[in-house]
Order: C-alpha cells, then structure tokens, then sequence
C-alpha cells in the first residue's frame, strides 16, 4: 500500500462525553467488533469513583505498566482504526483537551436521561474552536430518557451546532424497541430479553404503515411515521462536508451497554469520518501526504515505577512516514533524535514497530528531553498550532518543605509541568512559585509524585483566585498603565509571558472595561 492508501484508510478518533454517559462501554464495543479485545469488561474504566489520590495513583501505576490503554488501535474492514484514550475524571479535562489535538473527529456520547452536561458542554467547545468533525451518540435508550426532539434540541442550543439525525429512536426504556435508520430506511430492532439487535435490519419502503406495524404495533407505527416526517422537514439532510467542517453534527441514538445501535455507528462513521487532515503549523500548513515526516507530542506519559524513571512521549504522526532507527529533528532543541524501539499500540498489544503512517501514535522513550507540543521534523523548523495550555481555575502557592532538597523540587515542578500536570507561573511581586491547575486532584498528585520520584516534599498555600488569563495589547500606553495599576496581581507563565491573576469575575470583567485595548486570552495560543 502507497502512503496515499494509508493515509485513506486511518481513522483517528477520541471517544469523549461527561463522567458516566457510557464513554468506556462504547469504547470496550468497538474494541469488541475490531477484535482488539475478546471479552467485555477487558477495557479497565480509568474513572475514579471515589476521587482519592491513592485511587488515581493505582490506576496510573496500572496504565503505566499497560501503557496500551492510552491508544487502541485494530483493523476493521480494512480501515485501521485508532482510539485515543482520555481520562476518565473531569479534573483531568486538560489531558484530553490535549487529546483532542491529536485526533481528526470525536465521538461525543450523551446519556438520554441526563442530556448536555457541563462536561458534554466544555469538550465540545473545544472541538468547535477547532473545527473537530462530531458525531454524537445519545446512549442508554433502554432505559427512560428525555424526548429524542427535546435531546436534539438541547445540542443544537447548547453545543450552538446543526444536528443531522441518522437513525431515530422507536420508544424507549421498556418499551424500546429499536431504532429507524433515516438515510437507508433500514428498521433495526432490539430485543428487550436478549438484550441485543436482531440480527438482520429490516428494509422498509416508503415507511409502509402496514409493513412497521408488523414489528413494532400500530401505536408505534403510527408515531415513527409522524415523527420522521417531522425530522425529515426540520432537520437538514446530511452533507459530508458540512461534517466535515464542522457545522453539523450526525447523531444516532442507541443503547452502548446492550450492544444496540454500536455497530450502525462503527459502520457509519467509518464511511464518513475523515482521515487524517491537514495541520497547522506556525510557518505553514502541513498536508498528511508530504513525503517528509512530520509529528508532535501531544502526552507525555509518566511511568510511576520508581525503578523506570523513564516516560513515555506519545507522538501524533502528521505527514510522511516515521521510521524506527531514522534520526529526526527535535526542532525545541535543535539536536536529532533517533528512535530504537518505537512502539505502536494494536489489539491491546503493545509492540515494537518498523514505521508508522499519519494518524498513527508511537510510544517514544523520553528521558526527559521532550514536552508537550514539541515537533520532530526531518530538518525542517516548524512549530504545530493547537496544543494549548488552558487557563487554569484553582491556585495554590508551592512552598519547599526541605531546604536541602530545593534542587530536586525545582526540577520535579519543572518536569512535571512540562507534561503538562498543571501548569506554573511566579508572581511578580514577590516571586512565589504559584501551580495552578483545572482540577483538585491535580495538586495531591503534584506532592504524591514529588515524593515519590524527586524524593523532594512541598506544601501549598491557598491561592483564591477566579482565572488566570494571557493578555497582550497593541496600545504601550495602555498596557503600562494596566501593569502599573494590577502590578499586586500578575505573574509570568513558564515562558516568561504575562499573566493577569483576576481574583473575582468582576475584577475580570471590569479590567476588561477599563483598558478595552487590552486583549485577555484563555488559552496560551494566541501568537
Ligand atoms: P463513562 O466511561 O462515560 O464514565 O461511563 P461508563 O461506560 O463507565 O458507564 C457508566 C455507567 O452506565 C455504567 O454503570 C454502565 O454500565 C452504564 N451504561 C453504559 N451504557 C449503558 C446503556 O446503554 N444502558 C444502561 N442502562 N446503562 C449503561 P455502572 O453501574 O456505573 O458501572 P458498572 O458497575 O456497570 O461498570
């Protein structure tokens, strides 16, 4: 197969939605179809249920030593098809903001009964800001949920997104009884004791009153057909590259645990979602099919072993081909890497790989050369866009606990961060060391991980603050002023770059209105 052909074949997708819609089940019945894995419950739920630091740690610990589970990846008729795995606990939302970087479309799943939640919500504003092709998929149909209209309805105000319903639901909970796919007129039924589909779907033309009634009751019948008439007058029809662009979303509607409507979804979304896609990089846009191999690293994943000190940086291939043994450019630090036992992730099988195509990830050995963002390239100076810090919500002060150790806790902060744990910053006015992060959980692992591989320990200090937000301005007048007036609330990010500490939405919004040629930005891409 020529790179073209590979490149055609790959379909790189990460499987998000709120803590609980059923994430983790669907992923495990793809992987089921794909063959990858043999038996349910063989996906581990990386979610903590109890939210305690020694819980993430063991499942950490766990992940470390099955570093698969980060990316899964199986063949399907002859799609090669690539899962990227995100936590499963909201106070890792960045870790899969980060995610989303390395993937071409997502899989954004809802519970029927609970709707758009907060973290449905924050996901799939960031798919939006980057254009990410979406399909959504309302699960747990087999029990009651909310009114398929009202659920559609909710996106499309919430998520400010188009959908396109591919399939419609025929009852729900104990009444369920399958699911009408809209664009083949294919009946798909579930059976309720089997707790499956049935095997073949069924072809119905012209939604045949007759026909339907045999399977689902004229009751049913009767509110199918009203119901699809009114989906085929208000919803628009579906277009690959309105999808693809990112205005419209499909949906299907199904039940992950039993099984139902998984397979249509597979099917479909193999057809239409995209392969690997252009890339933006600073200097230029990068085309899959160039014949040099570009990539960045989107994770880096720590082994918590204390005898592998070693991590693991996970690198999204962008174009060309990567090569085992090949020396690539590192463009950060300007020196060449080459890489002995790259390893790709397929069947739940973690092994060593000779090259890998764009859209695929490899597991790259790092002894604490390489952060997230950087490039690798076969010379070329390039810096890919999209793989923002975003601004962090809890702050706390990090203050040495052993003065004997500050060497050893000034580069566990600085390694940690740079895989992207949580991010650092240091007040202007007194110098103080600030972590902040998007999650609590973040800071026990900070110490936990401290301890554990830099034999350093710190305590926190709490910091109340609202944001922390980049600004930059075209007015010097301005902007001095703001400096001067706020010089109690800023700091530098890692970088050096300003930071504005705002300690209340107010505060915020009234910084906003007083120096309105000041730009605050919340995320760290805004060059
Ligand atoms: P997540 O990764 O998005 O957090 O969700 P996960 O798949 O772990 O599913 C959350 C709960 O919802 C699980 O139950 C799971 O069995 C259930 N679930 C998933 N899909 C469906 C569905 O289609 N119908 C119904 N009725 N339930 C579904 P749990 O009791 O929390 O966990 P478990 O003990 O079953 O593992």
């Amino acid at each position: 197969m020529n790179l073209m052909e590979e490149i055609a074949r790959r379909r790189t997708f990460a499987i998000v939605s709120h803590p609980d819609a059923g994430k983790t089940t669907l992923t495990e019945k793809l992987l089921l179809f794909g063959g990858a894995i043999h038996v349910a419950g063989a996906v581990k739920s990386n979610k903590i249920k109890k939210t305690t630091v020694s819980d993430f740690m063991e499942i950490e610990k766990q992940r470390g030593i099955s570093v698969s589970t980060s990316v899964m990846g199986f063949e399907y008729n002859n799609y090669k098809v690539n899962i990227l795995d995100t936590p499963g606990h909201q106070d890792f939302a960045e870790d899969t903001y980060r995610t989303l970087s390395a993937v071409d479309s997502v899989i954004i799943v809802i519970d029927a009964a609970k709707g758009v939640e907060t973290q449905t919500e924050k996901l799939s504003n960031v798919c939006r800001m980057r254009k990410t092709p979406s399909i959504f998929f309302i699960n747990k149909l087999d029990r009651e949920g909310l009114d398929p209209f009202l659920l559609l309805d909710e996106i499309e105000k919430k998520l400010n997104i188009s959908c396109v319903p591919m399939t419609w639901p025929i009852g729900m909970g104990k009444n369920f009884k399958g699911v009408f796919q809209l664009h083949t007129n294919k009946l798909y039924l579930f059976d309720a004791e089997e707790k499956q589909r049935l095997q073949e779907p069924i072809i119905i033309e012209n939604l045949d009153k007759n026909q339907l009634s045999k399977y689902i009751g004229e009751q049913l019948t009767i509110k199918l057909i009203d119901e699809i008439e009114l989906v085929r007058n208000v919803y628009p029809q579906f277009s690959r590259t309105e999808y693809l662009n990112g205005n419209i979303a499909p949906v299907f509607f199904g039940s992950a645990l039993n099984n139902f409507g998984v397979k249509e979804l597979l099917e479909t979304f193999l057809q239409i979602a995209p392969s690997p896609r252009n890339s933006e990089t600073n200097e230029r846009i990068i085309l899959p099919q160039e014949e040099k191999f570009t990539g960045f690293v989107f994770k880096i994943h720590a082994n918590l072993h204390p005898q592998f000190r070693a991590r693991i940086a996970f690198i999204k291939i962008c174009s060309g081909i990567f090569k085992r043994n090949v020396p690539y450019f590192h463009v950060r630090s300007g020196k060449y890497f080459k890489f002995s036992n790259p390893t790709s992730f397929m069947a739940a099988k973690q092994s060593v790989i000779d090259e890998a195509y764009p859209g695929d990830i490899v597991g790259v050995h790092d002894t604490g050369n390489f952060k997230i963002g950087d490039t690798f390239t076969e010379g070329e100076v390039l810096q890919f866009k999209g793989i923002p810090s975003f601004s962090p919500e809890l702050f706390r002060y990090i203050e040495n606990n052993d003065p004997s150790r500050y060497k050893q806790l000034a580069k566990g902060i600085e390694q940690l961060t740079d895989e992207g744990v949580a991010q650092l910053f240091t007040h202007k006015l007194n110098g103080r060391k600030i972590i902040g992060t998007v999650g609590a959980l973040q800071f026990e692992v900070i110490q936990f991980r401290l301890e554990h591989e830099y034999a350093a320990t710190c305590r926190y200090e709490n910091l109340p603050l609202y944001k922390a937000c980049w600004f930059k301005s075209k007015n010097p007048v301005q902007l001095n002023e703001f400096k001067k007036r706020k010089a109690n609330f800023l700091a530098e990010d890692k970088y050096g770059r300003d930071v504005f500490l705002a300690d209340s939405a107010f505060t915020l919004q009234m910084a906003k209105e007083n120096f309105p040629d000041i730009e605050f930005y919340f995320t760290s891409e805004f060059n």
